[in-house]
């Protein structure tokens, strides 16, 4: 899927991101917590380092910024980052946020105590091809000592439906009631799904309708494994939501030694 076009369907989503799953607040809270111990637990305290690759609006940005890390912010999105920009300012927390693809990362090699990529955003990486360029400028822009940590969607659940629709959730926003639920329609090689996310929004005295599509890879546990040990990271390990309390699996891996 050309970058632009992942671009724009974020773009179009800035303004109602934190609609998508209730309690966003509370998300950043919470993300934020949970993605600072687990660093921690590996490189201490801090303040670290981190690059946030697809930051969005900032759920996992501002969370780790308010626990006083230095944080930089980046996404494809220009309408995502100028909100991740409003929503550090309005909480008068200092995050730097860039426009840039994470498969051409515009940051100087070894930068960073950490690198993450939350809520399955590398999903958007459609081939092998697209995603070993992006853990390998990770793995570049990452110091030699320092973590990769991914979080992601688990896919390997019972076996979902061609056509799956998630449970609608309403929210209340300052204009009245919102809903929103998503649209999966699995392509044959069961590997590739068109999203569609589906947002009822209050309009006035009525409602409007939006919805963005775009396409995502359900990648396996084993091939994002591979694709990091291609990108030159070691000791890949998955770490659960009962052991983080983090919503997603989160995936770590360590740059490998230089030989
Ligand atoms: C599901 S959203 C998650 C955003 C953020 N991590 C959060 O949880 O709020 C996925 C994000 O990845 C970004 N993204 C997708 N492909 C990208 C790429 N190649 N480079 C940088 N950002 C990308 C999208 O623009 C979007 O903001």
């Amino acid at each position: 899927m050309p970058p632009d076009t992942i671009g724009r369907f974020y773009d179009s989503l800035a303004e109602t991101y934190h609609l998508i799953r209730p309690g966003w607040e509370e998300a950043i809270a919470r993300q934020g917590e949970a993605l600072d111990a687990l660093a921690g637990a590996v490189l201490g305290s801090g303040p670290l380092d981190i690059l946030d690759c697809t930051c969005g609006i900032g759920t996992q940005a501002l969370g780790l910024a308010g626990r006083g890390h230095r944080v930089t912010g980046m996404d494809l999105s220009r309408d995502s980052v100028r909100r991740a920009r409003r929503e550090a300012a309005d909480r008068a927390v200092r995050l730097v946020v860039l426009v840039g693809d994470m498969t051409a990362l515009p940051v100087r090699p070894s930068s960073f105590d950490v690198v993450v990529s939350g809520d399955n955003a590398i999903a958007h990486l459609l081939t092998d091809h697209d995603l070993v360029a992006a853990l390998t400028e990770m793995r570049r822009v990452l110091r030699p000592d320092g973590v990769l940590v991914l979080t992601l969607h688990t896919y390997e659940e019972p076996a979902l439906s061609r056509h799956h629709v998630t449970d609608p959730h309403a929210t209340t926003t300052p204009g009245g009631p919102a809903v929103s639920f998503q649209s999966w329609r699995w392509h044959p090689d069961a590997e590739h799904y068109d999203f569609e996310n589906i947002q009822v929004l209050p309009d006035g005295d009525g409602w409007r309708m939006a919805v963005e599509r775009t396409t995502l890879r359900a990648l396996s546990r084993v091939q994002l494994v591979d694709a990091a040990c291609r990108a030159g990271f070691v000791a890949a390990a998955w770490h659960e939501p009962a052991e983080t309390g983090f919503f997603q699996p989160v995936f770590t891996a360590r740059p490998a030694p230089a030989s």
